[in-house]
C-alpha cells in the first residue's frame, strides 16, 4: 500500500479534517470579535459527499486516524451524516473530533452510539467567570455535564486541552485545581503552550507563558514523564499512580517539536496544508468532484508531500498563513 511519508522520513497516519470555519466561541486567542467571513475567501465549505471522497482516499494511503475539527465541527448541520459516514463508510480505524463542547450534553448519547472512537474537548479554565470571559459564554457547567454523560455511557478517550495563559490559567492554584479535576476522572488533561498567529500578536504579547512553568510544576509534583510510543505526535505526557487522569504538555516552540510530527491538515475549503503554520496550502477539491479522481487525489497528496519543511518558523514570529486556529483546525 502507498503511504504518506516526506523526504525527513516522518509518516503521516493522521489527518486532521477541518469541516467548517465557524465557531460560536470568542476565545480570546482566536476569535475575540466572533467569527466573520473572510471576504477575501468566498468558497463554500467542503460538502458531506466531498468529505466522503476525501476520506475513502485518504483511508488508501494508509491513515488511521481521522479527527474533525473547525471552527466548531458541531455547528454544522449534516455534522452528524458526516461523522457517520466517516465512521461507517471508510477504513480509518479512529474517528475522533475536537469540540468546544458547547452542546455536547445533548449531543453525547449520538457521539457515543456512531462509535467516535475519541474526543477532546477545550477548558480553559475550570473556574464559570474565567471562562465566560474567555470565551464569551457560560458554558463551563454545561460542558462538564456533557462529559460526564460521555463517561456515564463508558465513552473512552475523553481528552480536555486547556492553552496556557498569563493571569487566567498559569498559576499553582490553576494547576491544583486541573489536578483535582482528573484526580478521580480519567481524562488526558493537557495544556497547549499559546502559538501566535495572523490575528493575535497584541494578546500573544501579552498572555504566552512558557511551557517550562507547567513542566516544572509536574516535575516538582512528582509526574513521571510517559515515554511516548512511536506515531505519538507531539504531546509530552505524564503519570502519576495516585491519580485516574493523566497530564500532558504540547509545548510548540521547543526544539525538536515538529521531528514527531505525524499529522497533515485540511482545511474545510479542501486546501491541504502541510504545517499549521505553513506558507502554501494546495487546493484538492478540484479532484473531490466524483468517485473515480481517487487515482488522481491520491497522487496530489503524495507529491504535496515531498514538499514539506522539516519545521516551523515559529520561533522567527513567522506565523505562516494562519490567522487564527479557527481558519485552519486546530
Ligand atoms: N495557541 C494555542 N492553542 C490554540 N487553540 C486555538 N488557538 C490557539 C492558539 N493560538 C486551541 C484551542 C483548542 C485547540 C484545538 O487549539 O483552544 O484546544
Ligand atoms: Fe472556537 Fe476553538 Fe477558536 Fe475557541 S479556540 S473560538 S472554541 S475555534
Amino acid at each position: 500500500m502507498r503511504e504518506l511519508q516526506d523526504t525527513f522520513g516522518r509518516k503521516f497516519p493522521y489527518i486532521r479534517l477541518s469541516i467548517t470555519d465557524v465557531c460560536n466561541f470568542r476565545c480570546s486567542y482566536c476569535l475575540p470579535q466572533g467569527y466573520k467571513k473572510n471576504p477575501r475567501d468566498i468558497r463554500s465549505f467542503m460538502s458531506a459527499d466531498e468529505i466522503s471522497r476525501l476520506v475513502k482516499a485518504l483511508s488508501e494511503l494508509g491513515v488511521k486516524k481521522i479527527r474533525l475539527t473547525g471552527g466548531e465541527p458541531t455547528v454544522r448541520k449534516d455534522f452528524f451524516d458526516i461523522l457517520k459516514d466517516v465512521k461507517q463508510n471508510s477504513n480509518i480505524p479512529k474517528v475522533t473530533m475536537t469540540t468546544n463542547g458547547y452542546q455536547l450534553k445533548k449531543i453525547a448519547k449520538q457521539l457515543y452510539e456512531v462509535g467516535l472512537d475519541g474526543i477532546n474537548i477545550s477548558i480553559d479554565s475550570l473556574n464559570r467567570e474565567t471562562f465566560k470571559n474567555l470565551t464569551g459564554h457560560d458554558r463551563l457547567l454545561d460542558i462538564l455535564e456533557g462529559i460526564k454523560t460521555l463517561q456515564g455511557l463508558n465513552f473512552k478517550n475523553i481528552k480536555v486541552n486547556a492553552v496556557l495563559l498569563k493571569g487566567i490559567n498559569d498559576t499553582e492554584k490553576d494547576f491544583e485545581a486541573f489536578a483535582n479535576f482528573i484526580e478521580n476522572n480519567k481524562i488526558d488533561f493537557r495544556f497547549i503552550e499559546l502559538m501566535e498567529t495572523g490575528d493575535n500578536l497584541e494578546f500573544f504579547k501579552k498572555n504566552h507563558v512558557p511551557a517550562k512553568i507547567f513542566k516544572d510544576y509536574l516535575e516538582k509534583n512528582k509526574w513521571v514523564y510517559q515515554t511516548n510510543g512511536r506515531d505519538a505526535g507531539p504531546a509530552i505526557n505524564y503519570i502519576n499512580p495516585e491519580f485516574k487522569g493523566k497530564f500532558g504538555l504540547i509545548a510548540p516552540y521547543s526544539k525538536d517539536f515538529c521531528k514527531t510530527c505525524n499529522r497533515l491538515r485540511i482545511t474545510a475549503r479542501g486546501d491541504l496544508r502541510l504545517c499549521l503554520f505553513g506558507n502554501t496550502g494546495t487546493s484538492i477539491r478540484h479532484l473531490l468532484q466524483n468517485d473515480d479522481q481517487k487515482e488522481e487525489l491520491v497522487d496530489l497528496v503524495i507529491s504535496q508531500l515531498r514538499l514539506k519543511k522539516a519545521s516551523h518558523q515559529l520561533e522567527l514570529g513567522d506565523t505562516g498563513i494562519t490567522p487564527n486556529l479557527s481558519s485552519t483546525g486546530g
